[in-house]
C-alpha cells in the first residue's frame, strides 16, 4: 500500500466548497481500487486568514509545505477585503516560485455532455504545456523619466535550462499520447529569444525521434485554436505564450468551472501544486451550487504525475459520463447542486468497481 501525504490550501469561496468534493470523490476511488490511500493535511491559508493574521500564510508555510507529496489547492480571493495582488503573490506565487514548479499544464478536450462555444466542432484533446518561471514575466527592467519621455524596458529571459526543461516535458508527455508536438514560437517578429527558443526545439526533437512536430507563430496557432483544435496533441510555449493559449484552450472547452491544471516541479524534488482554473467565486460562494468538476478533474491531473494515469482516466469518464446524463450545475445550463454533481460521481465511480 503507497500511502501519500497531501497538503490541501481549500482557500475562500468556492474553494471551501470544491476542495471537500473533489477528496471525497477520490477517496471513493482509492477506497475502490486499492494499493493506494491519500492522508489529506488542510491549511486554512486563505484571505480570511490574512484578514486575522495579516499574512495570508504563515512565516514557516513554505517549509511546512515542504514535507508533503503534493498540494491540492482550491482557490483564493476575496476582492472585496482584500486586495488580489495580496491574495496572488503572498500564496499562489510564492508556493509556485518557492517549490520551482516551472511547469505549467492545462488540457482541454471537448467532453461528451458538454458543449463548446465552438460550432460543430471535431473532437479534440489538447494539453498546453507552459514554461512558468521565465520568459516574458521577468523582473529585469524598469521605467524613467516622466511626462512625455516617460519609458519602460521588460526583458524577456530565456534559459537553455528552462527553456529544455519545458520541451522534454512535452515530448515526454506526446510518448504517452498522440505523439506530436507543436512549438509555438514567433520567430518572425521577435528577433532574439525567439530564434533560440526554435534551435533548442530543434536541438531537443533529435532526442526523440518517434514524435512528429510542428512549429507554428503564435498569432497563427491562436487562430488554429478556433479553427481546427483537433490538429493538436501536446502544444510547448513559452510563459506569455502559454498564458494567453491556455485560456483560449478553457474557453473552447465550454465553461471555467471544468477546466483543471497543474502546477509541476518537474525534478520531483519538492511538491507540485495541483489548482482548478477558475477563482473564489464570490457571486455564488456559499450557495451550494459551484461545479467541482474543474476541481475533480484536478485530482485527476495530480494521479496522472503520480503515475496512477489508469484511476486518472475512471476519473475523467465518471465527469463525462455524469455530463452526459445532465447532472449539470448552472453554468452549465442545469439546476444541480454542488453535491449533486458529487454524488453523481461517486455513484458512477462505484457501479464501476
Ligand atoms: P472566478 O473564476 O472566481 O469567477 C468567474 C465567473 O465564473 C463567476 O461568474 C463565477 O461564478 C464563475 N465560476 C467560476 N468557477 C465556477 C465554478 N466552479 N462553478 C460555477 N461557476 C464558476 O474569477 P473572478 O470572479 O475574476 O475572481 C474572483 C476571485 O478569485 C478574485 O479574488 C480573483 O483574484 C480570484 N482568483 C483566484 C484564482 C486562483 O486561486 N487560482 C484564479 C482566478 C481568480
Ligand atoms: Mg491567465
Amino acid at each position: 500500500m503507497n500511502q501519500y501525504e497531501i497538503a490541501v490550501i481549500p482557500g475562500d469561496g468556492i474553494g471551501k466548497e470544491v476542495v471537500p468534493a473533489a477528496i471525497r470523490v477520490i477517496d471513493t476511488l482509492t477506497d475502490i481500487h486499492g494499493g493506494l490511500s491519500f492522508k489529506w493535511t488542510s491549511f486554512p491559508w486563505s484571505c480570511e486568514y490574512y484578514l486575522e493574521h495579516g499574512a495570508m500564510m504563515p512565516e514557516d508555510g513554505i517549509q511546512t509545505l515542504r514535507n508533503f507529496d503534493q498540494i491540492f489547492l482550491g482557490a483564493v480571493g476575496m476582492p472585496n477585503l482584500v486586495p488580489d495582488h495580496v491574495s496572488l503573490w503572498g500564496l499562489l506565487i510564492k508556493i509556485r516560485r518557492e517549490m520551482q514548479q516551472s511547469i505549467n499544464v492545462r488540457p482541454a478536450k471537448l467532453l461528451n455532455g458538454l458543449a463548446s462555444p465552438l460550432r460543430d466542432p471535431e473532437p479534440f484533446d489538447l494539453i498546453v504545456v507552459r514554461e512558468n518561471s521565465e520568459g516574458e514575466y521577468s523582473e529585469i527592467g524598469g521605467r524613467m523619466h516622466s511626462g512625455s519621455d516617460e519609458m519602460a524596458i521588460q526583458s524577456a529571459v530565456f534559459t537553455r535550462k528552462g527553456t529544455e526543461r519545458a520541451m522534454r516535458y512535452a515530448f515526454d508527455l506526446a510518448k504517452k499520447r498522440r505523439q506530436h508536438v507543436t512549438s509555438a514560437t514567433k520567430s518572425n517578429g521577435i528577433s532574439h529569444s525567439m530564434p533560440f527558443w526554435d534551435d533548442v526545439f530543434k536541438d531537443v526533437l533529435k532526442d526523440y525521434p518517434d514524435i512528429a512536430t510542428t512549429s507554428n507563430h503564435i498569432d497563427a496557432l491562436a487562430a488554429f485554436f478556433v479553427m481546427k483544435p483537433h490538429v493538436f496533441d501536446v502544444i510547448v510555449a513559452s510563459n506569455l505564450f502559454g498564458d494567453i493559449l491556455t485560456d483560449l484552450g478553457g474557453a473552447i472547452m465550454g465553461s471555467i468551472g471544468i477546466a483543471p491544471a497543474a502546477n509541476l516541479n518537474v525534478e520531483r524534488t519538492l511538491p507540485s501544486m495541483f489548482e482548478p482554473v477558475h477563482g473564489s467565486a464570490p457571486d455564488i460562494a456559499g450557495k451550494g451550487v459551484a461545479n467541482p468538476l474543474g476541481q475533480i478533474w484536478t485530482g485527476k491531473l495530480m494521479l496522472d504525475f503520480m503515475g496512477y494515469e489508469d484511476l486518472g482516466k475512471l476519473l475523467l469518464d465518471a465527469i463525462e459520463h455524469v455530463l452526459v446524463s445532465g447532472i449539470k450545475t448552472r453554468d452549465l445550463g442545469g439546476r444541480a447542486t454542488t453535491e449533486d454533481v458529487t454524488s453523481a460521481v461517486i455513484e458512477y465511480l462505484k457501479s464501476c468497481g
